[in-house]
This record gives C-alpha cells, structure tokens and sequence, in this order.
C-alpha cells in the first residue's frame, strides 16, 4: 500500500516536471541571444565600448570602458553566443572584446570586480576555445584578486577605496571566488584555493543573517579584525533584503560548493534560495528590494532572477535525491520562464535581451532599464538548463 502511494507520488512529481519544462523552448530563447548578439555586435565599431545599460527611452547600449566592473559581461554575452551557434563571426567579436580586458588582469588590484571582469571574458573564451595565452591571463588576474586577501579577517577586501568602512566585504564578492579556484586547479597557487574558501566561510557567519537572508556589505573593525556589522549600499535599509544580494550569495555558494564539494556550502546555497523564493511575487521577477514599502509599485529586478536561476540550477545538480532535484530545477525554471515572457523579453524594442533590471537604486542609477549582466546571466542560465536536459 505505502510503496504503491510512493509510486504514484513519484509518477505525479514526474509529470509535472515534465509538462513545466515543455513549456519553455530553451532553444528558441538561445537563438533569440545568438541572433541580438551578434547583430549588436556589428554595431559596436570600438573594442573599448561595453554595453552596460540602456537608458529610459533609448533602444541602443550605453557603452563604458575596459574599467568598468561590468566589462566582462559583453564578451561573455558573446562567448556563450558563439558556444551555443558555432558562427566564426560572433567568436571573431568575443576576441575583439576580450583582449582589452587583459590590463585588468595584471593592473594592481581596484577591487574585487576582477573576477566579473577578466573570468566572463577570458574565462569563457579559455573553457570554450583552450586558447593557451588567455590562460596566463587568468591565473594573472587570479594572482592580482588574491592580493585583496587579509588573513586577519580571513576576507578579500571588496572596496579598497572605501572611505567609511576600511574592511569591508560585499555579497557579490562570492561570485568572483570562482577565479580563484579556478587557477588553483590549472597551475595557480594552493593557496588561491584556500582564500576562497576561507573567504566563503567567514561570510557564511558574517554576510548571512540566521535567517538565511543576508547582508549587502559585512564590516570588519580594522584593530580587532573581528565582524562589527551588516549595513547595505544597494539594497534598502541595513536590515533589508537585497535581492540581486540574495541571488549573488544563492550562484556564490552554489559554486563553491561544486568546487568543493562542501555539504555547509551546498546546504547554505539552499537555504538562500528557499528565503529568495519564499519572498518572490506572485507573478515571480523580484522586486529590487524585498523590503521596499512601495511594492507593489517598485522596480524589478530581472538580473537578480536570472542570477538565482543559475545558482538552483547548480544546486539541482549537486543535490543527490531526486525531488529535492527537481525542486530547485523547478524553481529556476519557473524564474526563466517568466525573464521568457513578453513582459521582460526586449525583443525589437532595444538591443538588450532582457527588459526591467535594476542597478543602484539609492543612487538613483539604473532604474527598471536592461543591463548587461542580466544578459549576461540570463542566456547562462538557458545554456545551463539546455546541458541538463541533454
Ligand atoms: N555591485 C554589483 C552589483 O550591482 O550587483
């Protein structure tokens, strides 16, 4: 009796699984990317130009330099476009785009945003094409990353710069942990791969509250080196949640936890994911911020879903039973499905992919406009659930 009610269970969470992911043409939605990108491309005649935004009535990118934190995300656009078609022309561009990006690697560090900028770039064109000179690149810029370490706090410092708060360690830090591991397992130090997980640990009990939601920013007191508070730079309020934070820390610890198969980083990239989807919407995209008090008029944020999309699918793979499988696979289907629909899609408007991302709202900056790293993510998170598929 009890096995046969097992089975059917089964049978019935196997159904709806199945029917979920008919719903979505992952392929269709891959071509749509290969398409945009590659005919944006051509319209960018200067290597030094990334598009980064488009602003409020606008249809084409506003572009920045090689220095910009986001520069990675375009020629990594353009390396997961040429992976998922072939097209010599779109490799040609992710080339022109990539290579200047190779002061970063080897500049003294700014902050951690090498890792976005030099692992999207290099990093994909490396595992996509094994071209033997941006390998050096990367464990360069590895090198330089490291060189934000403080083994007293057992933290990379996020913002050198930062006048307030001279040790200080942000969310999206966990993200460039990658770099690190990274060139630890192709020629880079041992000691790469202890700082990554040194780091990820002291967040754990730093940027992560006991709820499982987290912090924007952790300081650290700069005589004692021991935690002194969570406050927020692009979130709300201190004690708010952040939900590009959230999605930062959800891929963050899910990675680390693949590339060391740590059961504390897979359960804690779980239990953010559970807050972050516990908190979403109805109709699924995130508000920027899960605590604004204007919702339910505030922005969304689709990079913050496409983010956390990637980081279940991750987790999905590294969890062991079956339904807890499918539970985070389905969740991260459901936020692709909804970046799918008209509502969030650009199609002819603009030459983004994806429409309403929010960048720095305190700031004012970059307010429910298409941004690259939501492109970025976004066409990620389909190659990712297209190679889980086959
Ligand atoms: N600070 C990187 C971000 O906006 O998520």
């Amino acid at each position: 009796m009890r096995t046969n009610l097992f089975l059917v269970i089964t049978l019935l969470l196997f159904t709806a699984c199945t029917v979920k992911e008919n719903k979505l043409d992952v392929s269709e939605k891959i071509n749509y990317c290969v398409d945009k990108a590659k005919s944006v491309a051509q319209t960018l005649d200067a290597p030094d130009k990334y598009p980064r935004n488009i602003p409020e009535g606008k249809t084409t990118w506003k572009t920045t330099g090689v220095r910009d934190w986001t520069s990675g995300f375009w020629p990594g656009v353009l390396w997961y476009a040429y992976e998922a078609s072939g097209d010599d022309e779109i490799r040609k561009q992710a080339e022109r785009f990539t290579q200047p990006i190779e002061l970063i690697a080897n500049t003294s560090a700014r902050n951690h945003d090498i890792g976005f900028m030099v692992y999207c770039s290099f990093g994909n064109g490396y595992r996509i094409t094994g071209n033997e000179t941006y390998k050096q690149t990367i464990l360069d810029a590895a090198d330089t990353l490291a060189t934000l370490y403080n083994p007293k706090v057992g933290t990379i410092l996020s913002w050198p710069k930062n006048k307030h708060y001279q040790h200080n360690t942000i969310m999206d830090n966990m993200m460039n942990l990658e770099l690190l591991f990274w060139a630890a397992k192709n020629g880079g130090s041992q000691n790469l791969y202890d700082i990554a997980v040194k780091h990820a640990e002291t967040c754990m009990t730093t940027l992560i509250r006991p709820d499982f939601s987290s912090y924007h920013v952790a300081i650290f007191d700069t005589l004692t080196w021991q935690f002194v508070k969570g406050v927020t730079h692009q979130g709300y309020a201190d004690d708010s949640q952040w939900a590009r934070g959230q999605a930062w820390g959800i891929y963050g610890y899910a990675m680390c936890a693949r590339e060391t198969g740590r059961a504390d980083f897979l359960k804690t990239a779980q239990k953010l994911s559970d807050v972050f989807n516990s908190r979403l919407p109805e109709d699924v995209i995130p508000f920027w911020d899960f605590d604004d008090p204007t919702i339910p008029n505030a922005p969304r944020d689709a990079s913050a879903a496409a983010v956390a999309a990637c980081g279940m699918l991750q987790i999905s793979e590294l969890v062991k039973d079956e339904v807890t499988k499918e539970k985070y696979k389905n969740a991260a289907i459901t936020l692709i499905e909804h970046l799918s629909s008209e509502k969030y899609l650009s199609g002819d408007v603009n030459q983004a992919f994806l429409l309403h991302s929010t960048g720095h709202h305190p700031k004012g900056s970059e307010i429910d406009v298409p941004i690259i790293y939501a492109d970025y993510y976004y066409l990620e998170a389909l190659l990712k659930l297209k190679g889980i598929r086959e």
